[in-house]
């Protein structure tokens, strides 16, 4: 979603300012604008459309002249995608200019003040009343006019403000949406996230909610809402500018397809000690443990597919109840938590709106919240008792894979942790779990070997108007983050459905030719899948199964095959969403789909 990015510094801003945002499209927004202080007085560009539009309209920023600037990509929510309803927004005087992202949710009773005040307003978003109202409250000083704004604003934002008053600072704010601040010499920046600013610098600040920063070219410094100076820790980032670049690579979601056993080595190598898990980030004690009631488990998109995962794994290693729910449902279903209740929140980025509200709203009700997140210091890392991160690196493809690979290494690191602890696991049934989790990046390595048969596959199958993905308990799982897969970026029409559960109406809608793709790998159910392949082969499918080397009697009923390797039955879906992930990318490039940005979607998700 909407993508930030502030200069300051001794450079020409607005080239730097299109750089930083080329590096956000991956969010997802559908135009771009920038506002730059130049000769007294700020100059402002914008344009609906890709960032070429707005590169092209400013010769790569090179006909925009000085040095402190403030740049946006939108998403757009409040108004169409529109030249007008682009960031940034200028105030009626032209005093200031504004990005945004989040939502003002009180912006409808604003904008009625303001009008009767006799603000004009050109756009129909909801930012424009923060540009108003910056002029409405400014009495000589933009910090006191800042508090006053963000005292009279509900909702979500981090702003970038310039004003034509201070030629030598800019001004910026959060609450409830991301923004850092990068330390650079003699220059420094605010973005949404670190990607941006990578090139220029490592070093920044995490802000929390309504801290305010005064940036100059060669001062930060941040203030929280009683006008006292915050003092700020630095972090320096140690993910590498490549991580951030294709390498060759025709998309991002390929490179992140391969990067897959890394990151997973990256997450789960530091947290095997001795040939035990220790997980020193959290705080749970094995008295906590032990008093765990019941588990619940909440995310959004393919973060949600993982505690699917979570779920059968944890339920069946733990003995403990587990409820998974997607993060919309659960922050408005009054969750019935209990003492000793644990609350796991999942995200990539951090700082998915629905996400978050969920995360509140179980704490609210006094759950406990231990946290897997991607992004070191993002919203829903910082609400979190205990947060394990991630170390998947940058993901910049809208539709996850290391993201989802590396989530679900670390519900099997709590999961065997847990169950460890509770007295559920022999010492040898630990040692070889533990050992079958570290064998998991080179079996995903020789997956990815055998990549020709999954475009081989998708060569056949790339016209399908439907897709359905069957299968039971963690196949079904993974049917779901393969059916969403697909769709996602393929734009084919997919379900996944329990194996079980099809003859209950779905299957109607299997006529000749359909194809299934049907996930058999654990031992203890490939039966009763087979049986469901069958009921589908009779009523004209053409199935693809994929199962372990294990299965051989797979080949008697499905039309094609997809083997994976063998593993412990609980880690299996590590392995079966890789065929699952190339198919997708391969059916979408097939079909000649915008595989890093599909249609209507954003990669960080901040509005609900
Ligand atoms: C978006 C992304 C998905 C992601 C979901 C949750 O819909 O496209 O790939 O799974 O948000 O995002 P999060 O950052 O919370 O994991």
């Amino acid at each position: 979603m909407c993508g930030i990015v502030g200069y300051i510094g001794e450079r020409q801003a607005a080239p730097i300012l299109l750089e930083g945002l080329s590096k956000l499209e991956y969010r997802g927004y559908d135009s771009a604008g920038i506002a730059v202080f130049d000769d007294n007085k700020i100059e402002v560009a914008k344009a609906k459309g890709r960032l070429n539009v707005l590169a092209e309209k400013t010769n790569d920023g090179k006909t925009i002249h000085g040095t402190m600037g403030i740049g946006h990509t939108r998403w757009a929510t409040h108004g169409e995608p529109s030249d007008e309803n682009a960031h940034p927004h200028i105030s009626m005087s032209g005093r200031f200019a504004v990005v945004h992202n989040g939502i003002i949710e009180n912006y409808i009773a604003l904008k009625k003040k303001l009008t009767d005040k006799g603000f004009e307003f050109i756009s129909e978003t909801d930012t424009e009343v923060i540009a108003h109202l910056f002029e409405y409250y400014y009495k000589g000083d933009i910090m006191d006019a800042m508090i006053r704004v963000i005292n009279r604003v509900e909702g979500s934002y981090a702003l970038g403000v310039l004003c034509s008053d201070y030629p030598d600072s800019f001004v910026a704010v959060r609450k409830s949406s991301p923004l850092i601040v990068g330390l650079g010499e003699n220059e420094n920046f605010v973005a949404s996230d670190v990607t941006a600013i990578l090139k220029h610098t490592r070093d920044i600040y995490y802000l929390e909610d309504n801290e305010m920063v005064v940036l100059k070219k060669d001062s930060v410094k941040v203030y929280n809402k009683d006008k006292e100076e915050v003092p700020k820790e630095k972090f320096t980032v140690d993910w590498d500018v490549s991580a951030a670049e294709k390498g060759g690579y025709e998309h991002f979601m390929m490179k992140e397809i391969e990067e897959q056993p890394k990151a997973i080595r990256d997450t789960i190598s530091p947290r095997i000690k001795d040939g035990r898990i220790v997980l020193d980030d959290i705080t749970l004690t094995t008295e906590d443990i032990k008093n765990i009631n019941k588990i619940y488990i909440v995310a959004c998109g393919s973060a949600y597919h993982v505690g699917v995962v979570g779920k059968y794994v944890i339920e069946k290693m733990c003995r403990i109840p587990v409820e998974v729910q997607v993060a919309s449902e659960f922050r408005y279903c009054d969750p019935i938590i209990k003492k000793n209740d644990l609350v796991i929140v999942i995200s990539q980025s951090g700082e998915t709106a629905d996400t978050l509200a969920a995360l509140k709203e179980a704490k609210n009700h006094g759950a406990r919240i231990l946290s897997i997140v991607n992004v070191v210091g993002s919203a829903i890392a910082n609400a979190s008792d205990d947060v394990i991160y991630t170390w998947a690196g940058p993901e910049i493809a809208v539709a996850t894979t290391k993201a989802y690979s590396t989530q679900l290494a670390v519900i099997y690191l709590i999961a065997a942790y847990m169950a460890e602890k509770l007295g559920m696991l022999t010492s040898g049934e630990y040692a070889k779990f533990i050992s079958e989790i570290e064998a998991l990046p080179d079996k995903v390595a020789e997956i990815l070997k055998s990549k020709e048969e999954l475009q081989f596959l998708a060569s056949k199958f790339f016209n399908c108007r439907s897709i359905f993905f069957i299968g039971r308990n963690l196949d079904y799982a993974v049917s779901l983050e393969g059916s969403l897969k697909l769709k996602e970026i393929s734009y084919i029409h997919s379900e996944a459905y329990a194996a079980g559960e099809l003859k209950h109406g779905t299957i109607s809608l299997i006529e000749d030719g359909t194809l299934v793709v049907a996930l058999a790998t654990g031992r203890e159910l490939f039966d009763k899948t087979v049986s469901n392949v069958k009921e589908v082969k009779a009523r004209g499918a053409v199935v693809m199964g994929v199962t372990t080397q294990a299965h051989e009697n797979m080949e008697d009923v499905a039309d094609y095959v997809v083997k994976i390797p063998e593993a412990h039955e609980m880690l299996l879906p590590s392995l079966t969403v890789i065929p699952l992930q190339l198919f997708g990318y391969y059916v979408a490039s097939l079909k000649g789909c915008d595989i890093d940005k599909p249609r209507n979607l954003a990669k960080s998700v901040t509005v609900e």
